[in-house]
């Protein structure tokens, strides 16, 4: 069993363009997302509120939240780490947010510069903020199946962040494979302690593909929760072409690319609602403006076919 419908939540904008070496310009990240609003997507994270000198890709935020067209039936959701990130996502216009947090101690110092313990208070913070004005917020939890600092990471401390995230009020809980280095059997652990405290509705994975295991990883996350409860996670975070990656987490390689997911899910029968092709398109058209080949199998096989 398997669930009937998966929602894709395509992160190639944010996760995508914030590892890029080269800055890309503000209008063909608009163009980007542009053309991804009509591949039939549901959600696509457009950029963070974070500090430019932290991530330079980053520093256009408003005017992609401002320059995008927000087509109707589409979502875009936005990254804030603190207040400040907060209050300047809504002033550009995002009407979602996901706050950051990590299940290692030195990943969340180098990344967002601070302990685990005082991002939960910042981010408590933005979350109240955010339903104060009915704005939805998820969740994320980095480094869930291991991290570039410390290595391994305990099911345990991956359940007791997400708890706190999802107590606090995040409707959503995205367990990230930061750096790539999970397999099916430490995705299926982490799963099974993290479910005893949420409801798998209220989850979704976020897999790198540094090791290749990307794929097999989300298989899994889909099916184990659906022999456990008879209801699976159905959100997956994915970036098209196979962009992305950490700037705060050497090595990291990209996303599962949306083309490949799409593909696996449509050969299982599983519905997204997006038009795999189209996608296709889309990712064409940010590898050539960042001049680079893609890392997505599919579109590989499909272009030289
Ligand atoms: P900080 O230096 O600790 O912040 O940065 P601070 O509160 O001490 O303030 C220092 C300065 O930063 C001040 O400016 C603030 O105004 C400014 P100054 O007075 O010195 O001129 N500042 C900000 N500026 C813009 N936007 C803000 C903001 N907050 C403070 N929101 C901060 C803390 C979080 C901002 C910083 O560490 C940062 O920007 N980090 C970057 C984090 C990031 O974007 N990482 C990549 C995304 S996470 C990811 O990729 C993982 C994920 O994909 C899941 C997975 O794969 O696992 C989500
Ligand atoms: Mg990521």
């Amino acid at each position: 069993g398997l669930p009937e419908f998966v929602k894709i939540v395509e992160v190639g904008p944010r996760d995508g363009l914030q590892n890029e070496k080269v800055i890309v310009p503000t209008d063909i990240k608009i163009e980007f997302i542009n053309r991804l609003s009509q591949t039939g997507l549901s959600v696509i994270e457009v950029t963070s509120f974070v500090s430019s000198r932290w991530v330079p890709q980053m520093a256009d935020h408003t005017e992609v939240m401002k320059g995008i067209h927000q087509y109707p039936g589409v979502r875009y959701p936005v990254l804030t780490p603190n207040l400040q990130g907060f209050h300047h996502a809504v002033a550009a216009g995002a009407t979602e947010i996901s706050v950051f947090g990590a299940a290692s101690e030195s990943f969340s110092k180098k990344n967002i510069n601070c302990s685990i313990e005082e991002s939960m208070g910042k981010f408590e913070e933005v979350v109240k903020s955010a339903r104060h004005m009915n704005i939805p917020a998820r969740g994320y939890v980095s480094c869930a199946l291991g991290c570039p600092y410390e290595g391994s990471i305990t099911p345990q401390k991956v359940t007791e962040v997400s708890k706190r995230l999802y107590g606090m009020g995040c409707y959503e809980i995205s367990l990230g494979d930061t750096i790539g280095v999970g397999t099916p059997g430490s995705m299926k652990r982490m799963l099974e302690s993290v479910m005893k405290e949420i409801p798998p509705g209220a989850l979704a994975v976020h897999c790198h593909d540094t090791y290749g295991q990307a794929l097999a990883n989300i298989l899994t996350a889909l099916q184990v929760v659906w022999f456990v409860f008879q209801m699976g996670i159905n959100v997956v975070d994915s970036a098209v072409s196979g962009l992305g990656g950490c700037p705060y987490a050497k090595g990291a390689s990209g996303n599962v690319a949306t083309e490949d997911l799409i593909y696996m899910l449509n050969g299982l029968g599983l519905n997204t609602g997006v038009n795999l092709y189209k996608v296709m398109e889309a990712g064409d058209f940010i590898c050539k403006a960042v001049n680079k080949t893609t890392n997505s199998k599919v579109a590989q096989a499909s272009f030289n076919a």
